[in-house]
């Protein structure tokens, strides 16, 4: 199948994109010590750069000061302070080095209920929506996640007749499964048992939210003032901005709570006021799961209402996602690919058919279907341009046959939560970046003007 469709640039506000691949933002915890980007950090995104992606989206980045945020436990990049600028503009600069690449930001005020504090301390809660636990429906683990907790030490799948099996049990028999499974996983995991069930998190007060907002709202205007392309909002997968839109973790009776609207509120505030601060040619995003996917979630058709209320608040592009950690098959990581094109066209739609990105693909032809069957605009790679950094140059140069295919082990995502440094059984490269500088040499691609200056420098004797 033809696939130069992907190699077609396109327009996002008044950035154009040289094709039509981005890398998904993934948090990889490469940073360093106090949340600042390390030599990895920018190693790993100039190999993404060096592979061809035309867009790359940074992995969440942090920007709130508090301990509430509750997201240290995955070594995320912090922007709290003006202290973190410096390390941030050159991983721009890194990436736009790499001829053509554009780098957006992505920025959260952190993980709500699904922060995992208590591995930081016990006494300090996550700030969230409302006080209510997030608990993992353990029918909702696939194949790839069985086969990680299986690694971790958890063998009770297998007792229990293996994955299949659990995800068809009714509720009434999950019930009984939980009382084994959650003691189990706390006694042989302990490391994991956060991530399948959360601490009570703390009610944000009012005055609160207002300065999450505010944080924001800073921090978005200094990433453009950082040389970043474009911002978008880290507002998918149960995560704290996640948790203001959905009914199921949002029960607050103010102007927060209650109708679309007020739990929508956070978010079109933080937008209407980046916009109105950047004016109307800046690039800017938000990451939305198309469906929560859970009893009493957020579901696909007020989704789109938000990306209706979203768009008026100046939001000019829409990256889609789905679930939560309460259900993490169909949240982070699908057994096979093209999972998420289905909510596409619905938030084309609410958005008056401002540009989509769309998650989970593998193969070269089926993301160029994606594209080409008018869903979506821009496909990106999550897993798979951890398992091939050069999927993009390799199908352009019609290798595709040489990409070393993601296997969906999901053993990316368990070291992530398991707080270990992330691999990739398939690419044994993944995660020693910095100490293989040839995996992101710059070649002809680098900028015109640096390469003129290394020319000139080239046959200059020694002295
Ligand atoms: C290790 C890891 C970390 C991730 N971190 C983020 C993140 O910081 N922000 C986000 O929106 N999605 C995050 N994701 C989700 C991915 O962006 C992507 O949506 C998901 O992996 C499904 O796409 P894929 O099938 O191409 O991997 C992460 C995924 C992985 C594997």
């Amino acid at each position: 199948m033809d696939t130069s469709i992907l190699f077609e640039p396109i327009q996002i506000g008044k950035i154009e994109l040289k094709n039509r691949i981005a890398m998904s933002p993934m948090n990889m915890g490469y940073t360093g010590p106090e949340g600042y980007a390390s030599e990895q950090t920018n190693a790993w995104y100039a190999t993404r750069a060096r592979g061809g992606f035309g867009l790359i989206i940074t992995e969440c980045v942090v920007a709130n000061p508090y301990p509430w945020r509750g997201s240290d436990s995955l070594n995320p990049l912090l922007l709290e302070s003006q202290n973190k600028y410096r390390q941030l503009s050159q991983l721009a600069d890194v990436i736009h080095s790499y001829k053509g690449t554009k780098v957006f930001m992505q920025l959260s005020p952190g993980w709500g209920r699904q922060g995992h504090p208590d591995l930081e301390h016990e006494s300090i809660a996550s700030g969230a929506p409302s006080a209510i636990p997030m608990e993992m429906d353990l029918r909702k683990f696939n194949k790839g996640w069985a086969k990680q907790v299986k690694r971790l030490g958890i063998d009770l799948i297998d007792e229990l007749g293996g994955v299949e099996k659990i995800q068809s049990l009714s509720d009434e028999d999950y019930e009984g499964l939980k009382e084994i499974a959650f003691p189990y996983i706390q006694e042989h995991a302990p490391q994991f048992y956060h991530v399948v069930k959360g601490h009570t998190p703390r009610e944000l007060t009012i005055a609160e939210i207002a300065k999450l907002e505010d944080f924001m709202v800073e921090q978005a205007c200094a990433a453009y003032s950082l040389s970043y392309d474009g911002v978008e909002l880290h507002t998918p997968h149960g995560y704290l901005l996640h948790q203001f839109l959905s009914p199921r973790s949002n029960q607050r009776s103010d102007i927060y709570g209650g109708s679309t609207e007020n739990r929508a509120r956070v978010v079109t505030n933080i937008l209407e006021r980046i916009r109105k601060k950047v004016g109307p040619d800046k690039v800017l995003g938000c990451r939305l799961s198309g469906d929560e996917l859970m009893p009493d979630g957020l579901t696909h058709a007020e989704a789109c209402k938000m990306v209706k209320l979203f768009t008026d608040a100046g939001a000019n592009y829409f990256n889609i996602s789905q679930g939560s950690y309460e259900n993490p098959g169909a949240a982070f990581a699908p057994d096979g690919e093209d999972d998420f094109t289905r909510w596409a066209p619905g938030f084309k739609d609410a958005s008056g058919g401002m540009p989509i990105i769309t998650p989970s693909f593998i193969h070269p032809e089926t993301a160029a279907a994606a594209i080409s069957s008018g869903k979506t605009d821009i496909i990106s790679l999550g897993r798979q341009s951890i398992a091939d950094p050069y999927w993009p140059a390799k199908v352009k140069a019609g290798r595709s046959e040489d990409i070393m295919k993601c296997t969906r082990c999901q053993q990316c995502y368990m070291n992530l939560f398991e707080s270990r440094w992330i691999r990739c059984s398939v690419n044994l490269t993944a995660g020693f970046e910095k100490y293989y500088p040839e995996l992101w040499q710059n070649d002809g691609l680098m900028d015109a003007r640096a390469r003129k200056f290394m020319d000139k420098r080239a046959d200059l004797p020694q002295i």
